[in-house]
């Protein structure tokens, strides 16, 4: 096999998405323990922060050479090349998670034992599922009480609609499990309990369901009634299909204890085995990039500024499809229709930067940005020249008037607010003729509206009058005749706003408003998004 197609089949690239608290921290951590990238579970927790306040986040976000590092987490397992994409956990939902899961190929759903599906889990299950991204459930947090696996299995086939199949089945009593089933492979791993706290590898002995020691080690009570719990499995389940697994359509389950390190290796190993090597991707007009089609092509996913505080750096986080990388060589930007030179590309390794000499299809990589990559934006070999899909986009819900306190610091605040839009921290639209030098903002959650503040502050020393405005909805308005659209200037229960690209956007209440309006202007259309873009 040449070296491109092994480095992509050996490649895993996926992303964990749960509801806060479920321990997608502590299960990240331990994947990187028995990666062996740390040695010592312990250390990726000092970055966490962001579950219950804002204040923390912006605490965390302060060290933000650390929560870099966990924008993506690299190591090796057993032959496989493993990048885990950090999704943000924060309470409220931002656009930033959506648009990582775009540069993933499958997703671990964690979801804690006591509590079953939570609604971040949903909302973020959608938007894989909406993509047929491969899922692979993890429930979480079996060392303590909890519901009953077949009722947990039963909730996540009802509420996401997705048909379930166990990989792994606890072993012992709700609270006391003393270890894992593998239905694949007929084993029965149980754990020695140790007194590390699930800092260390956990010891277990593994042995077939057919010997006698199992048997002996559970008594003979637990083993009758594991038996019975397989044997229905066998009987009153899904049957397993790979190629549902790839489709979305089924997803392994897997138990497990993040925190006791219970079951994890298990999950580890199988996930790898049965997730998808590094996808093909879609093109604009619809063709289709292979990952081993030898010549280079990546998009940029996410853009983080000033993630150096003392550099002043900007960072575009590209993700490859096709080829392979080298340390600066030129690849053609499609945005810019300019070739711009990969110098400097840094990859992530558990807790360090390091410059990449090499990359692969799967693989993401972290490029010094001067200013010209934005969220979506293509790079390929100069004879492919090719448009990756648009991302989509996600219509704000929150909106606000914003402008600086200080007139003084007008230059920075607008330095600021255009560098955080380009970023796609947050939307950004403009009034006409009304002689107000405000922005209107737009968000998904309230939360980007904070870090939006402090941001403002603390990177461009602009402090920032924010009024909230009682809008829900945003819809680009088009019409045969322009003066339709005009007239909405004087609305009195919306507003009429333009977006980056000077289009027509109208804000109002809700959709009760938006009727109102439709019906008095018959010749206007409603869009959702611009009309050029598709909808997450
Ligand atoms: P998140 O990133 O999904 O928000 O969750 P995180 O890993 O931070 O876990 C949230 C809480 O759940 C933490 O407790 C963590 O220790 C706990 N936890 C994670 N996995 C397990 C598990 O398998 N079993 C049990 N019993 N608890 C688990 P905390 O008290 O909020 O924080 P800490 O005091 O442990 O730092």
């Amino acid at each position: 096999m040449d070296e491109l197609k092994e480095n992509i089949d050996k490649r895993r690239t996926f992303a964990i998405i749960s509801h806060p608290d479920a321990g997608k921290t502590t299960l990240t951590e331990k994947l990187l323990l028995y990666g062996g990238a740390i040695h010592l579970a312990g250390s990726v927790k000092a970055r966490k922060a962001d579950r219950h306040a804002v204040s923390d986040w912006m605490e965390i976000e302060k060290q933000r050479g650390i929560s870099v590092t966990s924008s993506v987490l690299q190591f090796d397992y057993d032959g496989y090349r493993v990048n885990i994409l950090d999704t943000p956990g924060h309470q409220d939902f931002s656009e930033d998670t959506y648009r990582t899961l775009m540069a993933a190929d499958s997703a671990v759903m964690l979801i804690d034992a006591a509590k079953g599906v939570e609604p971040q889990t949903k909302k973020l299950f959608w938007v894989c599922h909406r993509r047929h991204l491969p899922i692979f459930t993890f429930i979480n947090k079996l060392d303590r009480y909890g519901r009953e696996p077949l009722d947990l299995m039963e909730e996540v086939e009802k509420v996401l609609q997705i048909r379930v199949y166990p990989i792994t089945w606890p072993v012992g009593i709700d609270g006391h499990y003393k270890g894992i089933y593998n239905r694949i492979t007929k084993q029965v791993s149980l754990f020695k309990s140790d007194a590390s706290h699930g800092s260390k590898q956990l010891e277990e002995v593994t042995a077939d369901i057919g010997n006698p020691i199992v048997r002996e080690l559970i008594g003979d009570e637990l083993f009758e009634n594991l038996k019975n719990d397989i044997e229905l499995l066998d009987m009153a389940g899904e049957d397993f299909s790979m190629d549902d697994v790839g489709k979305g359509d089924l997803t392994p389950m897997f138990f497990g204890s993040a925190m006791t390190n219970f079951g994890v290796q298990e999950f580890l190993e199988r996930f790898l085995k049965m997730s998808p090597a590094p996808q093909p991707r879609t093109l604009q007009d619809g063709e289709i990039i292979q990952p081993d089609n030898p010549m280079f092509s990546a998009f940029v996913f996410k853009i983080q500024a000033n993630m150096n505080p003392a550099h002043r750096d900007r960072i575009a986080f590209m993700r490859i499809c096709s080829g392979t990388f080298e340390k600066g060589m030129s690849v053609y930007h499609l945005q810019s229709s300019k070739d711009v030179k990969l110098a400097q590309p840094q990859q992530f390794l558990a807790q360090e930067r390091t410059i990449v000499e090499k990359a692969y299809p799967g693989d993401i990589i972290g490029l010094f940005d001067p200013g010209i990559f934005g969220i979506g934006d293509s790079l390929s070999d100069d004879k492919l020249k090719i448009r990756f899909e648009d991302f989509p986009v996600f219509p704000p819900e929150i909106f606000a008037r914003v402008q600086p306190k200080d007139s003084l610091k007008r230059k920075q605040f607008e330095k600021g607010i255009i560098q955080l839009s380009q970023e796609g921290a947050i939307q950004v639209f403009r009034q006409k003729h009304v002689g107000l030098e405000s922005f209107i903002v737009g968000v998904v959650g309230q939360l980007q509206l904070e870090v939006l503040e402090y941001r403002l502050k603390n990177e461009y020393n602009a402090q920032l009058a924010m009024t909230p405005l009682p809008f829900t909805v945003a819809r680009w308005v088009c019409a045969e005749n322009p003066e339709s659209i005009e007239k909405l200037k004087g609305l009195d229960n919306g507003m009429l706003v333009y977006d980056k690209k000077d289009r027509p956007v109208v804000l109002v209440n809700n959709e009760w408003a938006l009727n109102w309006i439709l019906q008095r202007n018959p010749d206007l259309q409603f869009l959702v998004v611009p009309a050029d873009k598709a909808m997450v």
